[in-house]
Protein backbone atom coordinates (compact mmCIF):
# COMPACT_ATOMS: atom_id res chain seq x y z
CA UNK A 1 0.00 0.00 0.00
CA UNK A 2 1.16 3.22 -0.56
CA UNK A 3 1.82 6.15 1.51
CA UNK A 4 3.06 8.67 -0.72
CA UNK A 5 -0.52 9.70 -2.71
CA UNK A 6 0.36 11.72 -5.44
CA UNK A 7 -1.73 14.51 -7.23
CA UNK A 8 -3.30 14.04 -10.37
CA UNK A 9 -3.62 17.23 -11.41
CA UNK A 10 -7.05 17.41 -11.91
CA UNK A 11 -9.98 17.71 -9.49
CA UNK A 12 -11.00 14.41 -7.86
CA UNK A 13 -13.79 14.35 -5.83
CA UNK A 14 -12.69 14.91 -1.79
CA UNK A 15 -14.78 11.94 -0.41
CA UNK A 16 -15.92 9.09 -3.05
CA UNK A 17 -18.28 6.45 -1.86
CA UNK A 18 -18.75 3.35 -3.08
CA UNK A 19 -21.67 0.59 -3.26
CA UNK A 20 -20.06 -2.57 -3.36
CA UNK A 21 -22.32 -4.64 -5.15
CA UNK A 22 -22.40 -7.93 -7.37
CA UNK A 23 -20.67 -10.25 -5.49
CA UNK A 24 -22.93 -13.27 -5.54
CA UNK A 25 -23.55 -12.78 -9.44
CA UNK A 26 -19.79 -13.05 -10.01
CA UNK A 27 -19.62 -16.43 -8.34
CA UNK A 28 -23.16 -17.16 -9.86
CA UNK A 29 -21.65 -16.85 -13.28
CA UNK A 30 -18.56 -19.03 -12.25
CA UNK A 31 -20.73 -21.54 -10.29
CA UNK A 32 -18.89 -21.07 -7.30
CA UNK A 33 -20.58 -20.52 -3.83
CA UNK A 34 -21.57 -17.09 -3.09
CA UNK A 35 -18.82 -17.22 -0.30
CA UNK A 36 -16.34 -17.17 -3.07
CA UNK A 37 -17.37 -14.17 -4.68
CA UNK A 38 -17.87 -12.01 -1.27
CA UNK A 39 -13.84 -13.23 -0.79
CA UNK A 40 -12.97 -12.08 -4.02
CA UNK A 41 -14.88 -8.71 -3.02
CA UNK A 42 -12.79 -8.49 -0.02
CA UNK A 43 -10.10 -8.28 -2.59
CA UNK A 44 -11.08 -5.48 -4.96
CA UNK A 45 -11.76 -4.16 -1.50
CA UNK A 46 -8.39 -4.10 -0.74
CA UNK A 47 -7.18 -2.97 -3.81
CA UNK A 48 -10.00 -0.15 -4.05
CA UNK A 49 -8.33 1.10 -1.12
CA UNK A 50 -4.79 1.35 -2.25
CA UNK A 51 -5.98 2.93 -5.42
CA UNK A 52 -7.63 5.76 -3.54
CA UNK A 53 -4.76 6.59 -1.41
CA UNK A 54 -2.52 6.34 -5.14
CA UNK A 55 -4.68 9.19 -6.14
CA UNK A 56 -4.49 10.94 -3.52
CA UNK A 57 -8.20 10.97 -2.37
CA UNK A 58 -9.05 12.19 1.22
CA UNK A 59 -12.26 10.73 2.11
CA UNK A 60 -12.97 6.60 0.93
CA UNK A 61 -16.45 5.32 2.15
CA UNK A 62 -17.22 1.28 1.45
CA UNK A 63 -20.76 0.37 1.79
CA UNK A 64 -19.86 -3.43 3.26
CA UNK A 65 -22.99 -4.68 5.21
CA UNK A 66 -26.57 -2.89 5.12
CA UNK A 67 -28.93 -2.56 8.50
CA UNK A 68 -31.02 -5.28 5.59
CA UNK A 69 -28.41 -7.40 5.45
CA UNK A 70 -29.70 -9.27 8.06
CA UNK A 71 -32.36 -10.47 6.14
CA UNK A 72 -29.94 -12.83 4.31
CA UNK A 73 -29.47 -16.45 5.09
CA UNK A 74 -27.91 -17.35 8.78
CA UNK A 75 -24.93 -18.68 6.92
CA UNK A 76 -23.97 -16.20 4.90
CA UNK A 77 -24.58 -12.81 7.21
CA UNK A 78 -22.11 -14.95 9.68
CA UNK A 79 -19.50 -15.32 6.94
CA UNK A 80 -19.77 -11.45 6.26
CA UNK A 81 -19.36 -11.06 9.70
CA UNK A 82 -16.65 -13.24 9.81
CA UNK A 83 -14.52 -11.66 6.82
CA UNK A 84 -14.94 -8.32 8.49
CA UNK A 85 -13.20 -9.39 11.62
CA UNK A 86 -10.80 -11.06 9.20
CA UNK A 87 -10.00 -7.85 7.64
CA UNK A 88 -9.51 -5.62 10.37
CA UNK A 89 -7.45 -8.38 12.02
CA UNK A 90 -5.25 -9.21 9.09
CA UNK A 91 -5.20 -5.67 7.27
CA UNK A 92 -4.70 -3.21 10.32
CA UNK A 93 -0.96 -2.96 10.58
CA UNK A 94 -0.15 -2.49 6.65
CA UNK A 95 -3.62 -0.11 6.79
CA UNK A 96 -2.09 1.74 9.86
CA UNK A 97 1.54 1.61 8.01
CA UNK A 98 0.18 3.42 4.69
CA UNK A 99 -1.37 5.77 7.20
CA UNK A 100 -4.40 5.00 6.47
CA UNK A 101 -7.10 5.91 8.77
CA UNK A 102 -10.05 3.43 9.83
CA UNK A 103 -13.75 4.88 11.04
CA UNK A 104 -16.55 2.70 11.13
CA UNK A 105 -20.03 4.15 10.99
CA UNK A 106 -23.55 2.31 11.29
CA UNK A 107 -25.57 0.48 14.24
CA UNK A 108 -22.78 -0.79 16.28
CA UNK A 109 -24.93 -1.43 19.38
CA UNK A 110 -26.60 -4.53 17.09
CA UNK A 111 -23.16 -6.09 16.22
CA UNK A 112 -21.70 -9.36 18.48
CA UNK A 113 -19.27 -8.09 21.05
CA UNK A 114 -16.42 -9.20 19.79
CA UNK A 115 -16.53 -7.27 16.56
CA UNK A 116 -17.75 -4.33 18.36
CA UNK A 117 -14.69 -4.47 19.94
CA UNK A 118 -12.66 -4.85 17.22
CA UNK A 119 -13.89 -1.89 15.81
CA UNK A 120 -13.50 0.25 18.25
CA UNK A 121 -9.42 -1.23 18.16
CA UNK A 122 -8.90 -0.26 14.91
CA UNK A 123 -10.44 3.01 15.10
CA UNK A 124 -7.87 3.94 17.91
CA UNK A 125 -5.01 1.99 16.46
CA UNK A 126 -5.57 4.60 13.59
CA UNK A 127 -6.67 7.86 14.94
CA UNK A 128 -3.21 9.52 14.57
CA UNK A 129 -2.96 8.80 10.86
CA UNK A 130 -3.35 11.63 8.49
CA UNK A 131 -3.79 9.77 5.03
CA UNK A 132 -7.06 8.43 3.62
CA UNK A 133 -9.88 7.98 6.09
CA UNK A 134 -11.52 4.72 5.00
CA UNK A 135 -14.85 4.73 6.56
CA UNK A 136 -16.39 1.32 6.68
CA UNK A 137 -20.01 1.38 6.31
CA UNK A 138 -20.99 -2.14 8.94
CA UNK A 139 -24.48 -2.68 9.65
CA UNK A 140 -25.18 0.94 8.06
CA UNK A 141 -28.64 1.94 7.13
CA UNK A 142 -29.03 5.85 6.47
CA UNK A 143 -32.81 5.60 8.16
CA UNK A 144 -31.28 4.21 11.37
CA UNK A 145 -29.01 6.81 10.65
CA UNK A 146 -31.10 9.44 10.86
CA UNK A 147 -33.90 8.00 13.16
CA UNK A 148 -30.40 7.69 15.50
CA UNK A 149 -30.04 11.52 15.18
CA UNK A 150 -33.07 12.54 15.52
CA UNK A 151 -33.69 10.24 19.04
CA UNK A 152 -30.27 12.31 20.18
CA UNK A 153 -31.71 15.56 19.36
CA UNK A 154 -34.76 15.04 21.37
CA UNK A 155 -33.50 13.78 24.47
CA UNK A 156 -31.51 16.98 24.01
CA UNK A 157 -34.65 18.86 23.63
CA UNK A 158 -36.33 17.01 26.78
CA UNK A 159 -33.28 17.72 28.92
CA UNK A 160 -33.33 21.66 28.45
CA UNK A 161 -29.97 21.52 26.59
CA UNK A 162 -30.92 22.29 23.04
CA UNK A 163 -34.05 24.32 21.60
CA UNK A 164 -36.18 22.99 19.18
CA UNK A 165 -35.79 26.06 17.04
CA UNK A 166 -31.73 25.22 17.33
CA UNK A 167 -32.21 22.10 15.23
CA UNK A 168 -30.95 23.03 11.72
CA UNK A 169 -29.18 21.09 9.23
CA UNK A 170 -25.50 22.12 11.09
CA UNK A 171 -27.49 20.21 13.92
CA UNK A 172 -28.70 17.10 12.20
CA UNK A 173 -25.52 16.89 10.42
CA UNK A 174 -23.24 16.96 13.37
CA UNK A 175 -25.47 14.08 15.31
CA UNK A 176 -24.91 11.54 12.23
CA UNK A 177 -21.81 9.18 12.02
CA UNK A 178 -20.47 10.89 9.47
CA UNK A 179 -20.17 14.03 11.81
CA UNK A 180 -17.05 15.48 11.24
CA UNK A 181 -16.69 13.83 7.49
CA UNK A 182 -17.06 15.63 4.34
CA UNK A 183 -20.24 14.33 2.05
CA UNK A 184 -19.65 12.26 -0.51
CA UNK A 185 -19.48 14.29 -3.76
CA UNK A 186 -19.22 10.63 -6.01
CA UNK A 187 -21.43 7.92 -4.87
CA UNK A 188 -20.29 4.73 -7.54
CA UNK A 189 -22.22 1.60 -7.29
CA UNK A 190 -20.99 -1.51 -9.68
CA UNK A 191 -23.21 -4.63 -10.97
CA UNK A 192 -25.61 -2.34 -12.78
CA UNK A 193 -28.39 -1.96 -10.24
CA UNK A 194 -29.35 1.86 -10.22
CA UNK A 195 -30.70 2.10 -6.32
CA UNK A 196 -29.28 3.95 -3.52
CA UNK A 197 -30.23 0.69 -0.71
CA UNK A 198 -30.39 3.24 1.91
CA UNK A 199 -27.18 4.34 1.80
CA UNK A 200 -26.01 8.11 3.03
CA UNK A 201 -29.00 9.43 2.29
CA UNK A 202 -28.71 12.68 4.00
CA UNK A 203 -25.44 13.28 2.67
CA UNK A 204 -25.44 12.79 -1.00
CA UNK A 205 -28.03 15.20 -1.43
CA UNK A 206 -25.46 16.68 -3.91
CA UNK A 207 -23.55 14.22 -4.98
CA UNK A 208 -23.02 12.79 -8.65
CA UNK A 209 -23.48 8.76 -9.48
CA UNK A 210 -21.62 6.92 -11.13
CA UNK A 211 -23.65 3.54 -11.73
CA UNK A 212 -21.11 0.78 -13.59
CA UNK A 213 -21.77 -2.45 -15.06
CA UNK A 214 -18.77 -3.84 -13.49
CA UNK A 215 -19.69 -6.33 -10.67
CA UNK A 216 -17.62 -5.69 -7.36
CA UNK A 217 -14.52 -8.50 -7.32
CA UNK A 218 -14.05 -7.06 -10.59
CA UNK A 219 -13.79 -3.41 -10.16
CA UNK A 220 -10.19 -2.34 -10.99
CA UNK A 221 -8.12 0.74 -11.31
CA UNK A 222 -9.35 1.36 -14.75
CA UNK A 223 -12.75 0.87 -13.37
CA UNK A 224 -11.91 3.20 -10.65
CA UNK A 225 -10.45 5.87 -12.91
CA UNK A 226 -13.49 5.69 -15.25
CA UNK A 227 -16.15 6.76 -12.79
CA UNK A 228 -13.41 9.54 -11.41
CA UNK A 229 -13.41 10.56 -15.08
CA UNK A 230 -17.17 10.89 -15.08
CA UNK A 231 -17.35 12.39 -12.08
CA UNK A 232 -15.16 15.49 -13.56
CA UNK A 233 -17.12 15.57 -16.65
CA UNK A 234 -20.25 16.72 -14.95
CA UNK A 235 -21.39 20.24 -14.05
CA UNK A 236 -22.86 20.87 -10.48
CA UNK A 237 -25.19 23.03 -10.30
CA UNK A 238 -26.75 22.79 -6.10
CA UNK A 239 -29.84 24.32 -7.39
CA UNK A 240 -28.16 27.18 -8.88
CA UNK A 241 -27.12 27.96 -12.82
CA UNK A 242 -24.79 26.23 -14.70
CA UNK A 243 -21.62 27.96 -15.59
CA UNK A 244 -22.76 28.39 -19.56
CA UNK A 245 -26.23 29.54 -18.55
CA UNK A 246 -24.64 32.42 -15.80
CA UNK A 247 -22.32 33.69 -19.12
CA UNK A 248 -25.52 34.42 -20.72
CA UNK A 249 -27.58 35.40 -18.35
CA UNK A 250 -29.56 38.25 -18.74
CA UNK A 251 -29.56 40.49 -15.49
CA UNK A 252 -31.50 43.04 -17.01
C1 LIG B 1 -22.44 -7.17 -2.33
O1 LIG B 1 -22.70 -8.28 -3.10
C2 LIG B 1 -22.01 -7.54 -0.93
C3 LIG B 1 -23.02 -7.28 0.10
C4 LIG B 1 -24.19 -6.71 -0.07
C5 LIG B 1 -22.69 -7.67 1.45
P1 LIG B 1 -24.08 -9.07 -3.07
O2 LIG B 1 -23.95 -10.18 -2.09
O3 LIG B 1 -25.22 -8.16 -2.83
O4 LIG B 1 -24.12 -9.65 -4.54
P2 LIG B 1 -25.37 -9.82 -5.49
O5 LIG B 1 -26.12 -8.52 -5.51
O6 LIG B 1 -26.18 -10.94 -4.89
O7 LIG B 1 -24.79 -10.17 -6.82
C1 LIG C 1 -26.40 -2.86 -0.84
O1 LIG C 1 -26.40 -4.01 -1.62
C2 LIG C 1 -25.68 -3.10 0.45
C3 LIG C 1 -24.24 -3.29 0.33
C4 LIG C 1 -23.53 -3.19 -0.75
C5 LIG C 1 -23.56 -3.59 1.57
P1 LIG C 1 -27.60 -5.05 -1.59
O2 LIG C 1 -27.25 -6.11 -2.57
O3 LIG C 1 -27.87 -5.48 -0.20
O4 LIG C 1 -28.82 -4.15 -2.09
P2 LIG C 1 -30.21 -4.57 -2.74
O5 LIG C 1 -30.85 -5.58 -1.83
O6 LIG C 1 -29.91 -5.16 -4.07
O7 LIG C 1 -30.96 -3.28 -2.84
MG1 LIG D 1 -26.47 -7.14 -4.06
Amino acid sequence: MSSAPHDTGTANPAHVAIIMDGNGRWAKMRGLPRQEGHRRGLEALRRTVRNASDLGLSVLTLYSFSTENWRRPHAEVSFLMGLLKHFVEKDLSELADANVRVRIIGNREDLPADLRRLVEHAEARTADKTGLILVIAFNYGARDEILRAARKLAAGVAAGRLAPDAIDEAALSASLDTWDLPDPELVIRTSGETRISNFLLWQSAYAEFVFTPVLWPDFDRAAFEDALAQYRGRERRFGGLGAAALRSVDVA
